[in-house]
């Protein structure tokens, strides 16, 4: 049985990871689990999968959550430290980091450092502390396997071969619910439009990140450090029916496509049994009834926040930090109502063009980074008007 800590349990990643471990109870045995705030569902979990040690995001939850579980034996703990203290665990050996946003961080860098094996969903990690990830996973000998599932893609795809070898690298990207949206409509695009996503079921922050394309580039920074393939032959098309998910363009021209279900059970399940492959619960993927796959370019006008992460990657440092900063702040702002959906392009335009790159020498100086953009990104929001 392999055991397995679920960072970010009871988000969506989270379930489906349940899931897959549901359907061959006898292949994994959960040990820890880590959420934030939602009790009754971890209640549930701990209910059902008996782990040894669960963490929520606030200490006045933990008594909260032991009312819940009733007479169920479970060491509970909170914080940041918590969460760190189930990636860590020594009775783990598989980590799924699922914490959404740069809260992921440090409970992903406490699985690397352990040596863990970790399946990565949280992408805010890499995209702001990839060298070190990769610098730590190197020293503890962790592994680290991608659970995206366009970074699963092209992890199959150059699965044995040599970097040298490859031209470019393309991340497919639907394009989200404003893809065919006239442009003149997009600043009244509303919350529950944005939620909308035509073809992934995902968490809030992930599916607005899908409508204005900021997913695609922090995509693009995590690919980066994830394969360790230089900004120039990174790329991205617009593929509505995310049948491909990731393509890899060799030397000679030749091009790897990776193609599947949009269902996240089956990159997760990857990662979980990796190099292995086991039956999975999604339906096949039925090319005759999709029938027809197209592929476009990226509208920059559409998409401004790709432009805007391209830059980011190229510069490195302490930039990618700020967009990552920004972007959350920015979203967070429009899932409140107080920014309008081009408010989120804007607003993390205008932390990038004052942000002054730095090169962090370790982590304290990615979370200096990112609390500076963050204290930025609310200055600007506080002087915006809702359609700005
Ligand atoms: N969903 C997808 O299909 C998908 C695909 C590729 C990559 N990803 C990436 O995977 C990550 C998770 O995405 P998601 O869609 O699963 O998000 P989600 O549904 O919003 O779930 C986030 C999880 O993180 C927990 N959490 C949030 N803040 C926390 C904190 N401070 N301490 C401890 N736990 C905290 C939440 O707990 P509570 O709900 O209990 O508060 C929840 O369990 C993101 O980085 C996303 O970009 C997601």
């Amino acid at each position: 049985m392999r055991p397995i800590a679920i960072l970010g349990s009871t988000g969506s990643i989270g379930l489906s990871t349940l899931d897959v471990v549901r359907r061959e109870p006898r292949r994994y045995r959960i040990i820890a689990l880590a959420a934030g705030a939602n009790l009754a569902r971890l209640a549930a979990q701990v209910a059902e999968f008996r782990p040894r040690f669960v963490s929520v995001a606030r200490p006045e939850d933990e008594s909260r959550l032991r009312a819940l579980l009733g007479g169920i034996r479970v060491a509970i703990a909170s914080g940041p430290e918590g969460a760190e203290e189930a990636a860590a665990r020594p009775d783990a050996e598989l980590v799924v980091s699922a914490i959404t946003g740069i809260a992921g961080l440090r409970p992903t860098m406490a699985a690397v450092r352990a040596g863990k094996t970790v399946a990565l969903a949280n992408k805010e990690s890499m995209v702001t502390a990839g060298p070190f990830l990769r610098r730590a996973a190197a020293r503890s000998g962790a592994a680290i396997l991608p659970v995206d599932s366009e970074h699963s893609g092209v992890f199959q795809c150059l699965s044995g071969r040599d970097h040298a070898l490859v031209r470019r690298v393309i991340l497919t990207a639907s394009g989200g619910p404003f893809l065919r949206t006239p442009l003149e409509r997009l600043k009244t695009r509303t919350r529950s439009q944005a939620l909308c996503h035509p073809r992934w079921r995902m968490g809030r922050k992930v599916t607005v990140d899908s409508a204005t394309l900021m997913n695609k580039g922090l995509e693009l920074i995590e690919a980066r450090w994830l394969f360790d393939i230089e900004p120039a032959r990174l790329d991205v098309l617009i593929h509505p029916q995310s049948v491909v998910h990731a393509l890899v363009e060799m030397r000679d021209g030749s091009v790897l496509a990776q193609m599947g279900p949009t269902d996240m059970r089956i990159p997760i399940q990857y990662a979980l049994t990796y190099p292995d492959r086991r039956p999975s619960a999604p339906a096949p993927l039925d090319l005759a009834s999709v029938g027809k796959l197209e592929f476009l370019p990226v509208e920059e006008k559409r998409f401004p926040l790709l432009g805007v992460a391209r830059a980011a990657l190229d510069a490195g440092g302490t930039a990618p930090v700020a967009l990552n900063a920004a972007n959350e702040i920015a979203v967070e702002a429009f899932l409140a109502g107080r920014i309008g959906f081009c408010g989120i392009a804007g607003v993390v335009t205008d932390v990038m063009s004052r942000h002054r790159r730095t090169e962090p020498s370790g982590l304290a100086a990615v979370f200096a980074a990112d609390r500076e953009a963050r204290a930025e990104a609310a200055r600007i929001i506080a002087k915006r008007t809702l359609h700005d």
